[in-house]
């Protein structure tokens, strides 16, 4: 089972949905998801529920060999509950509520909400219980999609006090974790809490952080409610919920955990130009960026240890970024190929067909709005027949990675708090390593610091703020077996509570890392910033730590400004590992030279350094090769090696020889990334 698609029978008139479903059958598609956003359509009024359109649906589906992915409604309720139930409404930080009229509106904390979606998921969940076409549910859809993650009602007030009152028992010791003293913000009861509304300056950063947890807390235990309560009618569905790319507020982790897999939507045009700090490249407006991608599926691959979705797969022009360019011939292929490689066990495209009716007209499908296929159809259906040349994800190795990356949402929202510079973006710098990895052909993990790492060769940390004694002690214990870590820029400055530590950075970590950060600077571009690293001169950007090295040996040296001279970079053995700091945030060639440099030492293999826009990623004896470029390459396969799925571009080379891969193209070979030679055209 590989590649599926999101389908919206209600907006259609019945007598086109067979001719439909058989059509998606017919090319090659398995999967179909439905009932998204549908909650006005089932239950029209309170308790008037309607179900038969639903079922013909499926049963349409099943027909067709399709097996179905209903979605729960709660992403959108029906106008009579919020008018009859208006506390269901969330609240902007300035108090204003959001009113019906789009979709997200909805408190994840509003214990009416709760209970509603309670009453109409086990009303669906009851209906579908028996249905053999059912596969398994999407829970909601988006959570905090349209910046909703965060609400400031009643119902959050009152939330996060009771959280508070768990967390910290009594005022005293919550002024104690802030730090009130600090402008008079000493409270005398937890009742004086309140959401962070609008204030004059900024907010206080304890207070901040605490209130993303108390949100990650509130998301958690609204999904809860429908786990539970699909779990108790049927344990054998598979339980998802669809997460977005590059996104800060909602924790895939945390909430992920009592589900079945993790999948996500992908919208790789719509991400390189709202979600990166530099201008999308002409390319990148045509296909994406292959490593703001592959960043979130390694994520969402990572989160629950096995083989995600994307629920939501681009299928051509799209409406919400700025500017809606066409995407590259091809690059709807190329697309699933490159969520493959990374581990997805399904691709569903969204949505079937463009709709004719309200928010999102202008957004494609992979048919037209009259039925005929739209380009992205062609390009399914090429991936659900190229998929089978290895008999479909089910026959594929999950992803094994030797290098793990570190991420954790509390550091995101810490930094975010408190940047200390305009463009000091958390996800950015992690996004720095991370690309330097992947143009080294290497697999990667991104997983929170309290997990097991002793399973990985080499770990990066990049920006390991918030660190306590046990933190450091799982940290610690890796690289004492024999791990290899490379920490970077504002390790181990806070405290879990976001308070600075008593102790120089990195804190917790000193002995770990052997070295101190003496000061450290935020850079604007007008100041140069060099650094020496073994022999070579280097850019960095934005951040600079003087580094005072004590056991650790300095082999990076500020070059610039009132750092030059002093420690930028060191090195220190410890235990039978060894540890990398660097206290600089790297261009793009010192982060080369630093994973280069750990993975020697790691004893991970890497490929040469790949052309931009090139990726490998390998499953098993597969290595898959996506080219976001619009230049051809070439691939030079060893002597014996087979195209398992070829480039659509492929210049007709045989076995052992060079074949092509056009622009925007991939290919599947059974050869190890570290046995291709790949060079640009
Ligand atoms: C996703 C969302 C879909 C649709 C799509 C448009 O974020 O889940 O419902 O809005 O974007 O690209």
């Amino acid at each position: 089972m590989s590649v599926g698609v999101c389908y919206f029978p209600e907006h259609w008139p019945r007598e086109e949905w067979d001719e439909q479903l058989a059509a998606m059958a017919d090319a090659g598609l398995e999967r179909v998801r439905m009932g998204e956003f549908a909650w006005a359509r089932i239950e029209s009024e309170r308790g008037d529920f309607e179900f038969d359109w639903l079922h013909e649906a499926v049963d349409l589906a099943g027909d067709h060999g399709l097996s179905v992915v209903l979605c729960t409604p709660t992403a959108t309720p029906p106008k009579w509950l919020s008018d009859e139930r208006p506390s269901i409404l969330a609240a902007d930080s300035d108090g204003t509520v959001r009113e019906h009229g789009s979709r997200r509106h909805t408190c994840f904390s509003s214990p009416a909400y709760r209970e509603e979606a309670e009453r109409v998921v086990t009303r669906l969940a009851d209906e579908f219980v028996d249905d053999p076409h059912v596969e398994g549910w999407q829970i909601d859809n988006e959570y905090g999609c349209h910046d909703t993650a965060l609400c400031y009602c009643d119902d959050c007030a009152a939330g996060f006090r009771k959280w508070l009152r768990d967390r910290y028992g009594e005022a005293e010791t919550l002024n104690e974790a802030w730090g009130t003293t600090f402008w008079s913000q000493r409270y005398g009861s937890i009742d004086e809490v309140e959401p962070p509304g609008p204030t004059p300056a900024e907010h206080h950063p304890s207070r901040l952080l605490d209130y993303h947890r108390f949100a990650r807390s509130a998301i958690v235990d609204f999904d809860c409610v429908q786990v539970n309560v699909l779990r108790d009618r049927n344990p054998d569905w598979t339980l998802t919920h669809n997460f977005m790319g590059d996104f800060e507020t909602v924790d895939a982790y945390a909430v992920s955990e009592d589900h079945d897999l993790v999948s996500w939507d992908s919208y790789p045009t719509g991400f390189a130009q709202d979600r990166k700090e530099e201008s999308a490249t002409v390319d990148e407006l045509r296909a994406g960026d292959p490593d703001q991608v592959g960043l979130n599926h390694d994520l969402y691959r990572s989160a629950l240890d096995r083989p995600f979705w994307v629920m939501e797969q681009q299928p051509g022009d799209v409406n919400w970024p700025p500017y809606a360019p066409q995407p590259a011939d091809g690059a709807m292929r190329l697309w699933a190929h490159h969520a493959v490689g990374h581990g997805a066990d399904a691709v569903l495209y969204f949505r079937w067909r463009r709709c004719r009716q309200g928010q999102e007209q202008y957004h494609a499908g992979l048919r037209e709005r009259d039925g005929s296929p739209d380009r992205g159809f062609y390009d399914a259906a090429t991936v659900a027949e190229e998929l089978e040349e290895f008999g479909g994800t089910d026959a594929l190795e999950p992803v094994d990675a030797d290098v793990a990356i570190l991420h954790e949402y509390d550091n995101w929202w810490a930094i975010t708090a408190q940047p200390h510079a305009p463009d000091f973006d958390y996800w950015e710098h992690l996004r720095t390593y991370y690309a330097a990895l992947r143009a080294r052909g290497v697999d990667v993990d991104v997983v929170q610091p309290t997990a097991d790492l002793g399973r990985y060769d080499a770990v990066v940390a990049p920006t390991l703020h918030l660190v306590d004694e046990d933190l450091a002690t799982n940290v610690d214990a890796y690289v004492r077996d024999g791990g290899h870590l490379l920490a970077t820029i504002r390790t181990g400055v806070k405290t879990r509570a976001n308070q600075l530590h008593d102790a120089l950075a990195p804190g917790p970590l000193t002995e770990t890392v052997g070295a101190t950060v003496e000061h450290h600077e935020s850079l604007p571009e007008a100041i140069p910033t060099t650094v020496d690293y073994r022999g070579e001169t280097y850019d960095y950007r934005t951040w600079g730590d003087w580094l005072d090295p004590d056991r650790a040996r300095a082999v990076g040296t500020h070059r610039t400004g009132e750092a030059a001279g002093r420690p930028a970079i060191t090195v220190a053995d410890r235990g039978t590992g060894a540890v990398t700091y660097c206290g600089v945030w790297p261009g793009e060639d010192l982060a080369d030279a630093l994973v280069v440099d750990v993975l020697d030492a790691a004893g991970v293999e890497y490929t040469d350094r790949l052309p931009d826009g090139v990726r490998v990623t390998r499953r098993g004896d597969l290595t898959w090769v996506c080219n976001f470029g619009s230049d051809p390459v070439a691939v030079d396969p060893p002597t014996g090696a087979e195209w398992v799925v070829t480039p659509v571009a492929d210049t007709g080379a045989g076995d052992g020889e060079a074949t092509g891969a056009g622009g925007f193209d991939a290919g599947v070979v059974d050869a190890p990334p570290t046995d291709l030679r790949i060079t640009r055209r």
